[in-house]
C-alpha cells in the first residue's frame, strides 16, 4: 500500500477497529500479547502508517500525524484497558486455585516423635510426679565434670574403660560425654540442697556400630541428695521406675559392681519382663529376651562417693545420696524385643511411627 492508502482515514479507523476487536477477543494475557504485536508491532498497519508519513508533501504530514496518533492513543488505550481486565481475571483466579484450606485433615501419614524422646519424657514425668527436677548438661562435656569431679584417678584407667572420645586438641580438656552422670555434678553444683534431679540425654563412646553397640546412645540418671538417704531409698526408687516402665510386679535385684563416683556401687536387674523370671528354673521352656537368665542388666547404682560430694561443696558428714543411670535405648529394646540398636539411629519413619506415640 502507498502512504496516502495507508494513511486515509478509512484506512485508519479499519486499523483501529480491527485492533480493538482483537483485543476485546483475547482471552488471556498470552493471547492478548499476540495481538498486540500484531496490532501494535513493528510491522503493524499503525506502525506502517505512522512510517510513512515521511514519505508525505509537507503539507500533508501535520493532518496525518494528528491522524495517525488519535488511532495510535485509541488503539494503546484499548490494550491497556484489556490488559487491566485480563489481570484482574488472571488475580482472581489464582487467588481460588492456589487457596489452602488449613482445615483439611493429612491424607499421608505424618511424622512421629522419636522413642527416644518419648521415653525419656516418659521418665522423667515418673520423677517429676515425685517431685523431682529435670536437669540437663552439655553433650560436649568438660573432662572435670565427665571424670574428675565423679571420682575418676587423673590416670585412672576408667578413663579408657568409658571408650572416651576425646576432642582436638589434645590439651583442650573436652570430651564427647561418655555418661549423662556429670550432670550430676553440673545439679549439685548449681542447685540449694536437698538435690533431686533426673537426667535423661545423648552421650557418646568410642564403639564400633553394630548390632548392640552404638557411638552415640541415650541414658537417663537420676540423683537424690539430702540428709538421711539410704540404700533402702535407692531400692524404692528404682522399683517404682521399674513399674512405671515395665507394668507392676517386677523385681529388681542389686548386684555388686564398681563405679568410682559411687560407694557401695551396685549393678541394678531388671526381672526379665517376658518370662517373668521362670525360664531360669530347671527344666524350664527357654526365654530369648534374658537367655534365660531370668534377669535382664539394666543400668549402674550406687550411693554417691563423698569425693564427689565434696567436689561439688558438699558436706558428706551431714548429706548422703544415691545416684543411678540406665541406658534408655536398652530400656526400650526391653520394652518392645528390638534386637538392633542401629534401628533408633537409622531415621527409619516406620520404625519411628510405630513406636514414637507409644513407646
Ligand atoms: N555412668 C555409668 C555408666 O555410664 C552408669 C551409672 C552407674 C550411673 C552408677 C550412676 C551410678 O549414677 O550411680 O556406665
Amino acid at each position: 500500500m502507498s502512504a496516502p492508502d495507508l494513511l486515509s482515514p478509512s484506512a485508519l479507523e479499519q486499523a483501529r477497529d480491527t485492533a480493538l476487536a482483537a483485543f476485546a477477543a483475547a482471552g488471556s494475557l498470552e493471547e492478548l500479547a499476540a495481538a498486540r504485536t500484531t496490532c501494535l508491532g513493528d510491522r503493524s498497519p499503525v506502525a506502517q502508517a505512522r512510517r510513512s508519513i515521511g514519505s508525505l508533501p509537507g503539507t500533508e504530514k501535520a493532518d496525518a500525524g494528528k491522524r495517525v496518533n488519535v488511532v495510535l492513543q485509541a488503539v494503546t488505550a484499548a490494550f491497556e484497558a484489556r490488559r487491566g481486565e485480563l489481570e484482574q481475571e488472571r488475580d482472581a483466579r489464582v487467588l481460588v486455585e492456589e487457596t489452602v484450606d488449613v482445615t483439611v485433615l493429612p491424607t499421608r501419614p505424618v511424622g512421629a516423635r522419636h522413642p527416644l524422646t518419648t521415653i525419656a519424657e516418659r521418665v522423667a514425668d515418673v520423677f517429676v510426679a515425685m517431685g523431682w527436677e529435670v536437669a540437663e548438661g552439655p553433650e560436649l562435656e568438660h573432662e572435670w565434670f565427665n571424670f574428675d569431679a565423679l571420682n575418676f584417678g587423673g590416670d585412672h584407667p576408667a578413663r579408657e574403660l568409658q571408650d572416651t572420645l576425646f576432642v582436638e586438641p589434645a590439651d583442650s580438656g573436652l570430651v564427647l560425654r561418655t555418661h549423662t552422670s556429670p550432670v550430676q555434678v553440673r545439679s549439685l553444683l548449681d542447685r540449694e540442697l536437698p538435690v533431686h534431679v533426673v537426667c535423661p540425654g545423648r552421650v557418646y563412646r568410642a564403639d564400633a556400630l553394630d548390632a548392640t553397640h552404638s557411638p552415640v546412645f541415650a541414658q537417663v540418671e537420676g540423683l537424690c541428695v539430702d540428709e538421711g538417704i539410704t540404700m533402702a531409698h535407692l531400692r524404692g526408687t528404682l522399683d517404682h521406675l521399674a513399674t512405671a516402665m515395665f507394668g507392676p510386679g517386677l523385681r529388681t535385684r542389686l548386684r555388686p559392681n564398681y563405679f568410682p563416683f559411687t560407694e557401695p556401687s551396685g549393678e541394678v536387674d531388671l526381672q526379665c519382663f517376658s518370662c517373668r523370671g521362670a525360664s531360669a528354673e530347671p527344666g524350664a521352656p527357654a526365654c530369648r529376651v534374658c537367655n534365660s537368665e531370668g534377669w535382664i542388666e539394666w543400668g549402674g547404682c550406687g550411693m554417691v562417693h563423698p569425693a564427689v560430694l565434696r567436689a561439688c561443696g558438699v558436706d558428706p558428714e551431714r548429706y548422703t545420696g544415691f545416684a543411678f543411670g540406665m541406658g534408655l535405648d536398652r530400656t526400650l529394646m526391653f520394652r518392645h524385643g528390638i534386637t538392633d540398636i542401629r534401628d533408633f539411629y537409622e531415621g527409619d519413619q516406620r520404625f519411628t511411627l510405630a513406636l514414637g506415640t507409644e513407646a
